[in-house]
This record gives C-alpha cells, sequence and structure tokens, in this order.
C-alpha cells in the first residue's frame, strides 16, 4: 500500500505567482503542485493538495488527517508565525509532519517570521529552498514513515 501524504497549503498560498518573486519564484500554486507530485511520484507516495484561506478550515483539516492521511506536509504560511489553533489541530492529527516554506523565513527582513508554533510538533523544517523544499520535505518523510 502506498502511503499517503497531505500536502495542506495555508493563508495566500494560493496567490503564488502573484507574490514578491524575489521571495516565492514566480510559479503558480498549481505548478507547485505539479512538481511536488512528480517528487511524490519517485518515492512512490499517494499525494493530495489541499489550500485554504480560513484558518478554522486548515485546522478541520488535520482534524480529517488523522483518519486519512500517513504524514503531512505543511506550508501554513503567516498562520505558521503565530497559530496556536493549528499548532494544537497538528497535535490532534497525531501524524508525523513536515514544516516547509518556500522562503527562508528566518532571514527575511520581519522578525515575526522567525517564530514558528508549530516547528516543535514537526519532524522536519525545511526553508528557503523554493519549490525543491518540498521533495526534502517528502524525503524527511519518508525515512520518517520507512519503506
Ligand atoms: C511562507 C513564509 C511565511 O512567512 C509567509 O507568511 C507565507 C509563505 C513561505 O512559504 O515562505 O505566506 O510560509
Amino acid at each position: 500500500m502506498k502511503r499517503r501524504i497531505g500536502v495542506l497549503h495555508g493563508v495566500n498560498l494560493d496567490q503564488l505567482g502573484k507574490r514578491d518573486p524575489e521571495q516565492y519564484g514566480t510559479f503558480t500554486l498549481s505548478e507547485l503542485e505539479g512538481k511536488i507530485k512528480r517528487f511524490a511520484d519517485e518515492f512512490d507516495f499517494d499525494v493530495t493538495f489541499w489550500q485554504t484561506n480560513h484558518e478554522g478550515e486548515y485546522c478541520e483539516q488535520l482534524h480529517l488527517a488523522r483518519e486519512r492521511a500517513d504524514g503531512l506536509v505543511l506550508n501554513p504560511g503567516a498562520w505558521t508565525h503565530y497559530s496556536y489553533a493549528i499548532a494544537d489541530a497538528l497535535e490532534v492529527s497525531g501524524l508525523p509532519a513536515v514544516e516547509v516554506h518556500i522562503s527562508e523565513v528566518d532571514n527575511r527582513e520581519e522578525e515575526w517570521r522567525r517564530l514558528s508554533v508549530i516547528c516543535d510538533l514537526c519532524v522536519g523544517r525545511v526553508q528557503g529552498k523554493g519549490a525543491d523544499g518540498y521533495r526534502d520535505a517528502l524525503e524527511i518523510l519518508r525515512r520518517e514513515l520507512g519503506d
């Protein structure tokens, strides 16, 4: 049976392609998902994608993930930096999760981006590698989930 990986994109990730290209590149969300799908195929993962701009919906998706996925790749966008609700919901999921950021959040101008309220609940954290960071995240999950 293929391992099921849920990739949950958070707030404003649907605006990729229109956001600051220096930080986020020029690719759209659907182009990013196409790339992640190819990475997932390399690892023989069954990958599903989901995006919302609503925090409560993101929490509900984490609740559902408990039954629907074996591992998670999370880019909650700005929620990463302050949403204790999402941190609690991630704990409910009980799943191994990797936190991913397209930009290098620890080295950006705004200090608030340096805090992650979910990183202690994650098995890995990838930042500043653009779309390729999602491949790293899947690799971490492959190690975590075993063959
Ligand atoms: C982001 C970084 C966050 O600080 C920002 O709010 C985002 C995207 C990233 O992928 O680099 O929306 O998570």
